[in-house]
């Protein structure tokens, strides 16, 4: 199959790349590095060229749902006119466990996109996973100010962008099946001790500060609102296991 993978450049989107060039399939990326703007559209049409299902992991970093509302919305619509055009069968689609039950910030931008998927006329399936193992590099990244990281009080279910984007090209290679099993981590873990962990795995000393977010969106973030409930299916790949990894 010929794949595009937009986001083919971010944390999970690099290994959505790999395990399909794995598997033998050609692979187009669309990523500003690679010459595709998928906010404007630049570079689009031309990539999607004789493509058959085009995988989505693009994201922006943002807390704002204003602005995450934006990004999803354009890059979505301008992913499924072009797919029309290019007459791709398949848009896959990484969504988020939870976010419908907690609309707001980024989440808001991420419930966009599934709305306008849906809306849509491009066959489409929907993957949401938990955060990732990565996800407490990434939030350590973005809260961090010299040695101190401010993390949100968070119950979340990681799992290894590995065995997402595993479970996103298996979707790809089988026909559109609207929204399919939710895909969650091997267990619980508080994110400001996935943070702790992350840091001694990759050999870095700070003092990492667990701070409840106020309102309904930091109530969510504690209370569960984002790990699977039943009918879920889990990767194998813990926590613990993945930092190790991080550390060799
Ligand atoms: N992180 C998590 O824990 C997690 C968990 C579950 C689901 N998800 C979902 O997984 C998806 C990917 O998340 P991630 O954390 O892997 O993202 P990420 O590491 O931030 O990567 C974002 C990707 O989007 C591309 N991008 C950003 N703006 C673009 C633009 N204007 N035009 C073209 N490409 C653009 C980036 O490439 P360039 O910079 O080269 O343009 C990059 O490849 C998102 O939909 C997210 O909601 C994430």
């Amino acid at each position: 199959m010929k794949l595009a993978v937009a986001g083919g450049t971010g944390t999970v989107g690099v290994h959505v790349v790999e395990v399909a060039r794995q598997r033998g399939h050609e692979v187009v990326v669309l990523s500003r590095s690679a010459g595709v703007d998928l906010v404007s559209g630049s570079g689009l049409s031309d990539a999607l060229a004789g493509v058959d299902a085009v995988v989505d992991v693009a994201s922006t970093q943002t807390i704002s749902a204003k602005e995450s509302m934006s990004f999803f919305a354009a890059v979505t619509r301008n992913l499924l006119t072009a797919e029309v055009a290019a007459g791709v069968g398949h848009h896959v689609a990484l969504s988020i466990v939870g976010i419908d039950r907690v609309p707001h910030s980024y989440y808001a931008g991420k419930v966009k996109q599934e709305r306008i998927i849906r809306a849509g006329t491009v066959p489409w399936t929907i993957l949401r996973a938990t955060q990732f193992h990565e996800f407490a590099g990434q939030i350590r990244a973005r809260s961090s100010f010299g040695p101190v990281s401010i993390i949100p009080k968070m119950v979340s279910q990681p799992i290894a962008a590995r065995e997402v984007a595993e479970r996103l090209i298996d979707l790809a290679e089988r026909t559109p099946a609207g929204r399919v099993a939710d895909l969650g981590g091997p267990r619980e873990e508080r994110m400001a001790e996935m943070v702790r962990r992350y840091a001694r795995a990759i050999g870095t000393r700070g003092l990492v500060l667990e701070v409840p977010i106020p309102g309904a969106y930091g109530r969510a973030m504690r209370d569960g609102t984002l790990v699977t409930t039943t009918d879920a299916d889990h990767g194998l790949q813990t926590f613990g296991q993945w930092a190790a990894a991080q550390a060799r």
